[in-house]
């Protein structure tokens, strides 16, 4: 196996110290994941053209504290544990070692660096209800693969730099004329970015509008892909909180408020309890953004879902200001490995976001967003959203009678009218952690809702996704889920 680690021999570190601290960086990064082999110390100290006895002293040492372990005959391997608060406690260096240089991170990068933040749930189970994923084999692939053959073929205007960062206009006057019938979002085609998903979105919005100690105000409980954006720029976040009706907007004038310059949202299906807010309040948060002069980031990730109620226009197109700045994807309508969504600016920003994202990427990918143009202009995005909304409705009635059927009084669902997830309250003694972990091992994902709140949570809450999972998987999911409770 080939590893590279960088061994400073002019350093006055020792040099099997050396050997330590870097092997002991890249397993806390995630260089060197769980289980991994090690090279043999022999071909380590061939390739660092240093002594045996010094790889094998770093080796030892990283096996006598738990992160390497030796298997006879076999080889070194990183331990298939690593301490969880050895994760957190151990502080991750932001200093690294280049030849003679000596490299500090950024304070972006600095912040990077805590694992807890970053820790992603990787969801391997034979029943996964984990959140925002649609219905992958439903997705139309023949008919993709069509278009994107349609403009692959020799087309220096797909091959090449674009001079419009802002995303292929064609494309944009789709989503203009979209966004307009179907969301009553108020725009030009001038005002829409094509960004890589709203992550990309989210993170283009920040640096242009976040100072590091400005105030955001986030949903409480929220999203995370946002959280961690914001945290990572040295925001500081103001949570909400977030009832029936949606964000309780009255919190954002009463007590002690800071400044708050962005207020980031997800009005209709709020993000995880799956609320809408409602029309007054909606009404109430422009007007506090007029008069605050704060910005309000509207993620309307999936609404195109919503089942028998009718959908409420987005709080773009309510607004008469210049107080919000739209956010779609198309991850949850298509899939998210497209990296496609787009901003809906107010006009004074649309320069600045197209500088923006020059220079982060240059420009999104051509031929995708070729493909998407036909894609939405020959009608084949609404026909897919309503069949998925159909499919999706089905699961949805599914998991709500299963739950209801196995857990009676002890589940209370909440946001079962939009979407592709729903949240449960589950009256039970078992801790969030016993729940995920025995689902986990009866074959079952789920995700507990404790990590998307910023101050204490209530605990016993979990957010269950249902767009990619078949009605005999959801009713079987949810037996195994009542059996661990009731146990
Ligand atoms: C609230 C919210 N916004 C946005 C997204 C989509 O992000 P992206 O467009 O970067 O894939 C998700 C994904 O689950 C989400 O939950």
């Amino acid at each position: 196996m080939d590893f590279v680690i960088t061994i400073n021999p002019q350093a006055a570190l020792p040099l099997h110290r050396q050997v330590y601290e870097e092997l002991r960086q890249a397993i806390l990064l995630g260089r060197l994941a769980p289980g991994q082999r090690l090279p043999s110390t022999r071909s380590l100290s061939q390739s660092l053209g240093i002594s045996r006895a010094t790889v094998t002293q770093g080796y030892e040492q990283l096996l006598s504290e738990g992160y390497l372990e030796a298997t006879p005959g076999s080889g070194t391997f990183v331990c298939d544990q690593i301490p969880d608060d050895l994760l957190n406690t151990v502080p991750i260096q932001s200093t690294f070692h280049v030849a003679n240089l000596s490299l500090s991170l950024s304070a972006y990068g600095a912040s990077l660096t805590n694992r807890a933040l970053f820790r992603l749930l990787e969801l391997e189970a034979q029943i996964n209800f984990s959140y925002g994923r649609p219905a992958f084999d439903k997705f139309p692939i023949d008919l993709w693969r069509k278009l994107l053959s349609r403009h692959c073929r020799f087309n220096a205007d797909v091959l090449d730099y674009t001079t419009d960062s802002m995303g292929y206009r064609p494309l944009r006057e789709a989503i203009a004329s979209y966004l307009a019938r179907s969301r009553a979002v108020k725009c030009s085609t001038e005002q829409i970015i094509i960004v890589g998903g709203s992550q990309q979105g989210l993170d283009l919005i920040t640096r242009l509008l976040i100072e590091r100690g400005d105030w955001i105000a986030v949903e409480e409980p929220g999203y995370l892909g946002a959280r961690r954006t914001f945290l990572a720029q040295g925001a500081c976040l103001f949570p909400v909180s977030v009832d029936e009706s949606g964000l309780l907007v009255s919190n954002l004038t009463t007590g002690t408020v800071p400044n708050i310059k962005l207020i980031y949202v997800t009005p209709s299906h709020q993000f995880p309890t799956g609320v809408m807010l409602s029309l007054p309040r909606r009404l109430e948060l422009l007007a506090w953004a007029q008069k605050s002069g704060a910005m309000i980031i509207e993620d309307d990730y999936d609404s195109e879902y919503r089942y028998g109620e009718r959908p409420i226009p987005a709080l773009q197109g309510l607004d008469q200001g210049n107080s919000v700045i739209y956010v779609g994807t198309f991850s949850k309508v298509l899939f998210p490995s497209l990296r496609l969504g787009y901003l809906v600016l107010p006009h004074n920003l649309v320069d600045v976001f197209t500088r923006a994202k020059w220079l982060a990427d240059r420009q999104s990918s051509l031929l995708e967003q070729h493909a998407l143009t036909d894609f939405i202009t020959e009608g084949h995005l609404e026909r897919h959203i309503r069949r998925m909304r159909s499919l999706y409705d089905q699961r949805r009635q599914t998991l709500a009678q299963s739950l209801v059927s196995h857990f009676g009084e002890r589940v209370k669902i909440l946001g079962e009218n939009a979407g592709m997830h729903l949240m449960v309250k589950i009256n039970t003694t078992l801790s969030d952690e016993e729940i995920t972990q025995c689902a986990a091992l009866a074959g079952v994902g789920i995700n507990a809702a404790h990590p998307y709140y910023l101050k204490d949570s209530p605990g016993s809450e979990f957010v269950l996704g249902y767009a990619d999972i078949d009605e005999e998987q959801i009713k079987e999911g949810v037996r195994r889920l009542a059996n661990i409770v009731f146990s």
